[in-house]
């Protein structure tokens, strides 16, 4: 975790209004609790954007879990037994600064202000800085005492640490192994902004990956590079993607090295993701408050001690930032201007539309509907649409970001023999569209 960039009020970003509006419009993301007013930090993902989530997630999870060999997936709960946190150093030090204007009450981070005197709202008297804990306190059980307190985990890695001596004991895994979760987390951001950026309910895809402890550069750069890896596979043009190497004081408590993959956002250069080497801080951490031995025994060299961790660390929301913003593109097709979502195939909510020319006639719907139901069956996310003229559907599809539109017209049924069962397949980004066989689009799709 790096400090964010000196920065006291965002200007409003054509850009990101055009993309929050976008996901609002076509079910990607809403508000939180919005027919309430809202829920500052909170954003609810809608039916586009719930795929769009879980596509990424999969496609995560498919690289670094189910394609490899040394990697354990676990699903630990969010409560956790408090001693945990004491230990891994959040109750302790899990905090940013704060500061209160005196006049306004408005509270921001000591650290986002370039004048720590003056508030920027209303230019009213900032107060002396302190240190505010941003982990979410709740109480377990019936009381509500010093006793039954415990917090919604901050990061997903503590179900990790605490599951690491289960895996061990269970599957005996070889070092180097890596333990991987994607899971929800909480902090009570101070100042949350930027739409699905910086959020007080976040999703994170973690991995501790426990190696030697004389191993760890090697290790630090394998991850470095399949963080890359993972980039390129979302489709996020690398160019728009930079890593800083966190200075000594700006990292966090348990890393010794960090490197931070900072994104071209259209607010400025952010965090997208961390790579940390956190030694056996919390290995070590967790045998001190548990009182459990967490030490591996390597059975080649005899050898006990604790491994070593690096952990790469993903947000699953700043992800999907990204994405959108790389993906999101404005242009002119048949005259008129056009937003489009140049989204890869891989993660896009759909993959394939499928439309009768007419929906007035029945021979055109039926014929359209087997190819749907036998797309559907091959490919999954494939939807069908017979509203409006096929220039309207188009343009749905294109703004939510499907490859692929199908077409079923007179000629599919055989008004042209030689065209019987062929359909038009439109191109998303070229708008260009060619006769294909409906034996062959499950290929041509894939
Ligand atoms: N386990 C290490 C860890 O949690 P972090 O840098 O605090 O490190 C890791 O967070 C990632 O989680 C970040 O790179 C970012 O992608 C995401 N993240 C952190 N805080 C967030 C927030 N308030 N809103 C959205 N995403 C956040």
């Amino acid at each position: 975790m790096s400090q964010e960039k000196k920065q006291e009020k965002n200007p409003p970003n054509e850009k990101m209004e055009s993309i929050i509006a976008l996901c609002k419009r076509r079910g990607f993301v809403y508000q939180g609790s919005e027919i309430y007013g809202g829920l500052a930090g909170t954003w609810d993902y809608g039916p586009l954007g719930v795929t769009l989530k879980r596509n990424i997630e999969g496609l995560w999870w498919k690289m670094f879990v189910d394609d490899r060999e040394d990697m354990y997936g676990v699903d630990a709960a969010i409560l956790m037994n408090p001693n945990a946190w004491v230990a891994s150093g959040h109750v302790g030090g899990f905090s940013d600064p704060l500061v209160e204007c005196a006049k306004c009450k408005k509270r921001f981070r000591a650290d986002h202000l370039s004048d720590k005197a003056k508030c920027p709202e209303c230019g009213g008297l900032l107060g002396e800085e302190r240190q505010f804990n941003m982990m979410f306190k709740t109480n377990i059980g019936a009381t509500e005492d010093a006793g039954s307190v415990t917090y919604l985990r901050p990061e997903t890695a503590g179900g990790m640490f605490v599951n690491y001596k289960n895996v061990v004991d269970s599957f005996h895994p070889k070092l180097p192994f890596g333990l991987a979760q994607i899971g929800k987390a909480f902090r009570n951001e101070i100042a949350p902004r930027d739409f699905i950026f910086r959020v007080r309910e976040l999703e994170q895809m973690e991995i501790e990956y426990f190696v030697r402890p004389d191993t760890w550069e090697v290790h630090f750069e394998l991850w470095r590079k399949s963080m890359w890896d993972f980039i390129e596979a979302l489709g996020i043009d690398k160019d728009h993607v930079h890593e800083l190497e966190v200075a000594d004081g700006d990292r966090a408590h348990y890393s010794k090295r960090t490197i931070d993959f900072e994104y071209d956002y259209p607010f400025g250069r952010k965090e997208l993701y961390g790579l940390a080497y956190r030694t056996d801080f919390d290995l070590k951490s967790h045998q001190g408050g548990s009182k459990q031995n967490l030490e591996y025994f390597d059975e080649e060299t005899k050898e006990k001690f604790l491994p070593h961790v690096i952990e790469p660390s993903l947000g699953v929301g700043r992800t999907m930032l990204a994405v959108l913003n790389d993906a999101y593109t404005e242009d002119e097709m048949g005259g008129e201007k056009r937003v489009y979502l140049k989204l890869n195939h891989r993660i896009a909510p759909v993959q394939a539309a499928v439309f009768p020319l007419l929906k007035n006639k029945p021979e055109l719907v039926a014929k359209a509907r087997e190819v749907y139901a036998s797309l559907k069956e091959e490919i999954g996310r494939v939807s069908f649409d017979d509203n409006g003229n096929i220039g309207k559907r188009y343009r749905r599809q294109d703004e939510i970001g499907t490859p692929w539109c199908i077409t079923i017209d007179f000629d599919t049924l055989g008004e042209k023999p030689e065209l019987l069962d062929t359909v038009t397949l439109r191109n998303r980004d070229t708008g260009a569209q060619e006769r294909v066989a409906v034996r062959e689009l499950v290929a041509r799709i894939r």
